[in-house]
């Protein structure tokens, strides 16, 4: 690192008030730490390109749904702790850290992640600082990244002004991003000096005092850590449901065996349930991305690795699909298939690769009408995917359906009671692709319930009689 990317000394000694704070881009990950840096005693600025977003913001109104995340915005903003610009050098002249929070979606023409909106960040960001400055890269980037943002920033800082770029990324989940911004599992600092660690274990005094590790490291372990944790969770789930095969040819009950696996402390029960797999802004792209990039370094065991768990997992919602079309006799053109779940997973509003969408569509296109109804999603899903019947309630989506799908497992469907939908609906048909439901009340209301990677077991316990029948019909999946 050349002297003019360093972070003085300086920077930490002489400032006698807390640093001043801006986070470039508003999405869950900006928006979500520019709060909690607020929540932590800072004075904090939120960027984004967006006008209308930084409108919505400002009034304490949240683009999305995550739980809690108005409520301390508009705490915030109340505060005046909090605001939000779109003029990037007002916000980088009143502050001291940079955090770079802007997206890095997969490319269009590959596996690749585009990293152009982090590029256009970390550059703008350090030709418009106006003293020093500690830039902080949040945004999930491919190992390699940060060494060329720290030649971007070398070539556009103004003469005079030292910059310091470190990498630092971040784990929240959807639905739970409050929680983990404010009381992270551990922090990666990657890349620091002395002086720009101190800076940022001032930033983070608050968790820290609680009791939340520090790991420094190199940048490429820091870039690294990040897409690793997603592989191995995404590895987690594709393991789990290609053991669910197994489980559906032998007859045992994927569930059961996942709550016994998960007392193993090593293994855990988290991120071993079974069903339509992972979507969501994240996990895919992350992994593919990841892919790529060890393709591209001569690492092809993890490529391999990876691309497996990507085909396991895309394979389920055919899976799901081909659980439909059966339990329709083969084809679902003209029948009416309700669809309870749009988010690519619970207490979220988000739809990006939602997998419930995914089979929702594929159905649609082979010629049933499809209806579908979530708790949040509704909107998101029908800007999405306006071709879709939606609907306001659960009974609404059921009436008079040939089979009824669980695509995400809100709460609302899992402790819905299945006696309120057996006169609405033409066929008592329930697929389970999220493992959430408690079969046997579906069965001993005498509905013909079916699961992921545990059919057998619940047919041979709820349907002792019919359990010939039903492994005949074949419905344990192609
Ligand atoms: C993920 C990581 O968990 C988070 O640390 C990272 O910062 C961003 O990516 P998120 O995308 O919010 O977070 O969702 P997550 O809770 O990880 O779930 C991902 C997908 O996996 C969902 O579609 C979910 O339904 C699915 N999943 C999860 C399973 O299919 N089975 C499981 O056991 C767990």
């Amino acid at each position: 690192m050349t002297a003019k990317t360093e972070v003085t000394d300086s920077t930490v000694t002489n400032r006698i008030e807390k640093p001043r704070i801006s986070v470039i881009g508003t999405g869950y990950l900006g928006a979500t730490h520019a709060a909690a840096m607020a929540e932590m005693g800072f004075e904090v600025i939120g960027v984004d390109s967006d006008p209308r977003k930084v409108e919505a913001l400002s009034r304490g109104v949240v683009p999305f749904f995550e739980p809690g995340l108005p409520e301390l915005i508009r705490t915030h903003v109340e505060s005046g702790r909090l605001r939000f610009t779109s003029d990037i050098a007002e916000a980088t002249a009143l502050s001291d850290v940079h955090f770079i929070c802007v997206g890095t979606p997969q490319q269009s023409t590959s596996f690749a992640a585009n990293l152009s909106f982090v590029e256009d960040a970390t550059s703008q960001v350090a030709q418009n600082l106006t003293h020093d400055g500690l830039i902080v890269g949040k945004s999930t980037v491919p190992v390699g990244t940060a060494m060329r943002l720290r030649e971007i920033i070398a070539g556009v800082v103004p003469e005079g002004v030292h910059a310091e770029l470190v990498w630092n990324p971040e784990f929240l989940r959807e639905g739970k991003a409050v929680d983990d911004t404010l009381a992270p599992d551990r922090i990666v600092l990657g890349g620091t000096s002395p002086a720009a660690e101190a800076l940022l274990r001032e930033v983070y005094a608050v968790p820290i005092a609680a009791g939340t590790p520090v790991l420094t490291c190199d940048l490429p372990t820091a870039e690294l850590v990040k897409v690793s944790a997603n592989a191995f969770l995404a590895t987690k789930i594709s393991f789990i449901n290609a053991i669910a095969e197994v489980c559906e040819a032998a007859g045992a009950d994927v569930t059961l065996l996942a709550d016994a696996l998960g007392y193993d402390v090593r293994i855990g029960r988290q991120f071993l349930n079974a069903g339509l797999g992972f979507g969501g802004g994240c996990l895919p792209k992350d992994i593919r991305a990841l892919m790529h990039r060890s393709s591209e370094l001569g690492a092809y065991s993890a490529a391999g690795l990876l691309q497996q768990v990507d085909e396991i997992n895309m394979g389920q919602r055919q899976r799901v699909i081909d659980q439909a079309l059966d339990a329709c006799g083969g084809s679902v053109l003209n029948r009416r298939i309700g669809v309870l779940g749009a988010a690519f997973k619970p207490h979220t509003d988000d739809v990006r690769d939602s997998p419930a969408l995914n089979v929702a569509a594929a159905l649609h296109l082979r010629g049933a009408q499809v209806v579908v109804f979530d708790p949040e999603a509704n909107d998101t899903a029908r800007r999405n995917f306006p071709t879709l019947g939606y609907a306001n309630s659960i009974e609404e989506a059921a009436i008079n359906s040939d089979v009824l799908l669980v695509l995400t497992e809100w709460d609302s469907f899992k402790d819905y009671d299945p006696t309120l939908l057996s006169e609405i609906v033409r066929r008592k048909t329930i697929i389970d692709a999220r493992n959430c439901l408690d079969g046997s009340r579906w069965s001993d209301a005498g509905w013909d319930y079916r699961a992921l990677g545990r059919t057998a077991q619940v047919a041979h316990v709820a349907h002792p009689r019919e359990r010939h029948a039903a492994s005949s019909r074949e419905f344990a999946l192609a």
